[in-house]
């Protein structure tokens, strides 16, 4: 499995608030070179399928929800370590923990809400990246 990818999720309000071109200047400033990126949104199901591993949380359905409300923006990303060094970059999962000037603390508005999501393993970052780019799109 390649150490040098990883996928992220511009979710749902951080693209509303029109974060998207700050998120992106500071992953390209942190060395990260975006290998495929679109402007998508799910349907629900779709929601549903790529949170799966949480569908026994008390949380799914509303994330479920959210993540389907509104336009994403999703992208590949590489770097040497890129799963570890992306996940230092944006900051603990809930942005109250989060280390000042990293992307959760500066553009989450909540814990469900948290400006982005990344990959927590090289595998998660492969099956991730082939839930939303086809081999075509990865290359
Ligand atoms: P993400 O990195 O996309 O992975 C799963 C998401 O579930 C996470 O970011 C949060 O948006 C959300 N999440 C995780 N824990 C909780 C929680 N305790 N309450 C609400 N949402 C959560």
């Amino acid at each position: 499995m390649p150490d040098n990818l990883t996928f992220t999720i511009i979710k749902p309000t951080a693209f509303k608030n029109n974060h998207t071109g700050a998120i992106l200047k500071m992953i390209n400033e942190a060395g990260f070179v975006v290998k495929a990126m679109k402007i998508t949104r799910l349907m629900p199901g779709q929601a549903g399928a790529f949170y799966a591993v949480h569908k026994d949380k008390p949380f799914y359905q509303s994330l479920v929800n959210y993540m389907s409300s509104g336009p994403i923006v999703v992208a590949i990303l590489e770097k040497d370590n890129a799963v570890s060094d992306y996940r230092k970059l944006i900051g603990a999962t809930d942005p109250t923990k989060a280390d000042e000037g990293t992307i959760r603390k500066l553009f989450a508005t909540s814990l469900e809400k948290n400006a982005v999501h990344g990959s927590d393993s090289d595998e998660n970052a492969n099956i991730e990246s082939d839930f939303f780019f086809s081999k075509l799109e990865r290359i």
